[in-house]
């Protein structure tokens, strides 16, 4: 095992794998709402750099769905973070935010797709991961696309799974 660097010791609570307990709720004005579940892996390897996953599964099929990857950096000396984001459906995000006690808020800054990616695109997007005092890690994300005001997207609750 290698040894955590430093600079990552405030996201230190994040890092491992986490499963959704319940499904999670997906909904936005223009689509039926769904149910999924999910489980994200958050691993370094000694670099000032957290790597991460997210797959998503039907709730009740457990086909895969939506999937993400990407490392998420921190200013140093600062609780500004950044993540670096990928997602399966073409879409790549800059999100930056803080991070004040294990609470982390993200706003994109960068939003871009591939020339074919299927509309209404996403045009910003907002989420906010928190630790709650009972140890669950929760996930909760709005986007604002071409036709429709920022709304949320997704909220789901993890367990660690170690
Ligand atoms: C629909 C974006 C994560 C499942 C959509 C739509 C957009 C979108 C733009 C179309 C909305 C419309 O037609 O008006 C995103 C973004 C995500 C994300 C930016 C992450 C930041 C997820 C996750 C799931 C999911 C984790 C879990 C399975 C769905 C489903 C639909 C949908 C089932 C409706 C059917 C469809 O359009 O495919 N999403 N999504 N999304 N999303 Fe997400």
């Amino acid at each position: 095992t290698v040894e955590l660097n430093m600079g990552l010791l405030p996201l230190e609570w994040l890092l491992g794998t986490w499963e959704s307990d319940e499904p999670g709720e997906g909904c936005f004005p223009s689509i039926k709402p769904f149910r999924y579940m999910e489980t994200l892996s958050f691993s370094h390897v000694g670099q000032p750099v957290i790597n991460f996953m997210f797959n998503a599964f039907h709730a009740e099929t457990k086909k895969p769905m939506h999937r993400e990857c990407g490392f998420i950096r921190m200013q140093p000396g600062t609780n500004r973070v950044a993540f670096i984001i990928a997602q399966n459906s073409g879409l790549v995000e800059i999100e930056e935010g803080e991070l004040t006690a294990q609470r982390l808020e993200l706003q994109s800054q960068a939003v871009a797709r591939t020339s074919f990616a299927k509309e209404p695109h996403v045009q910003q997007i907002c989420r906010v991961f928190q630790l709650r005092p009972d140890g669950k890690l929760e996930q909760t994300v709005s986007m604002a696309t071409d036709n429709k005001p920022p709304t949320q997207h997704l909220h789901i609750v993890y367990c660690r799974a170690f």
